[in-house]
């Protein structure tokens, strides 16, 4: 995958795009994709000095850039942290960039937000409902869990034994979703796009394979969560629905890789 970028042909004349969250697992692949096409990526994050939450460097940080990426995200699954906190993000990155005369804003969002009830989604419902009013041209692209999410999950994960809910999910790379990304962005607005990986997995089974391929030896257990959520989950309300892009690494050529 590395040098191709499928959805090259959007990529034209060289832009200044800040990609807010740069330092993370998208956000980094977004700087790369948007480098290799000639563009100039600039990454910004609070190691950098950006704070989206406050507001606090944001202004300075988007002067001359065409567009900007938010690949921003919180640590938390509580309604109580993420819907603040993706609120303010999405109100502060959308003032600061209508302000500084930014061309485009993109943010990374989540296949099934609205079908599935967590608190991290009600987040990212509430960024999508802010940046539908923004005061610049908006794209929204959402895509699936990322094959580095197993890895995440048990990063955040304490002890020998790891516990998660029975989950259905389509994987798909981040270098995919960063690929996409970072030619929206460098495009004319899209509206909402969805993108998902090519095959239906359950996260357990990603989870025990990533700790593997780690040399971790941590036992992962699936437990049926009960109520709405755990339905939700279990029954694929992450998977996409309708209309969307297809990415074509499949979780088990990514891990080789990795
Ligand atoms: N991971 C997935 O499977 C997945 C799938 C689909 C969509 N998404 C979405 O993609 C986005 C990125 O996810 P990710 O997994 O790449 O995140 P990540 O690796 O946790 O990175 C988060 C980034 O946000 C920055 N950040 C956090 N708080 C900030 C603040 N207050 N101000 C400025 N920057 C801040 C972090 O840098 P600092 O700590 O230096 O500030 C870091 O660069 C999220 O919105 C997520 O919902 C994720």
């Amino acid at each position: 995958m590395v040098g191709r970028n499928p959805y090259a042909d959007r990529m034209d004349e060289r832009k200044r795009v800040a990609v807010v969250g740069g330092t993370g697992v998208a956000g980094r692949l977004t700087v790369d994709a948007l480098r290799r096409a000639g563009h100039d990526a600039v990454p910004l994050s609070r190691a950098t000095g950006v704070d989206v939450a406050t507001g606090s460097g944001l202004r300075e940080a988007l002067d001359g850039a065409d567009a900007v990426v938010d690949t921003t995200s919180i640590g938390t699954l509580r309604a109580g942290r993420a819907v603040p906190f993706f609120e303010a993000a999405a109100r502060n990155l959308s003032a600061a960039a209508a302000d500084a005369g930014v061309g485009h804003l993109v943010a990374l969002s989540i296949v099934g937000i609205e079908r599935v009830p967590t608190g991290y989604y009600q987040g990212k419902l509430r960024q999508e409902e802010v940046l539908a009013g923004a005061a610049l041209p908006v794209s929204v692209v959402r895509a699936t869990q990322f094959h580095e999410f197993a890895g995440q999950y048990l990063d955040r994960s304490r002890g020998p034994v790891v516990v998660l809910p029975r989950w259905q999910v389509q994987p798909v790379a981040a270098r995919e979703a960063a690929d996409l990304l970072a030619a929206v962005a460098v495009g004319a607005p899209v509206g909402r796009v969805e993108l998902a990986g090519p095959q239906v997995e359950r996260m357990a089974d990603l989870l025990r394979r990533t700790a593997t391929a780690r040399g971790e030896r941590r036992r992962v257990v699936e437990v049926p969560l009960p109520g709405a959520l755990g339905r939700a989950m279990a029954r694929g309300g992450n998977l996409p629905q309708g209309d969307h892009r297809r990415g074509e690494q499949t979780f088990a050529d990514w891990l080789a890789g990795a």
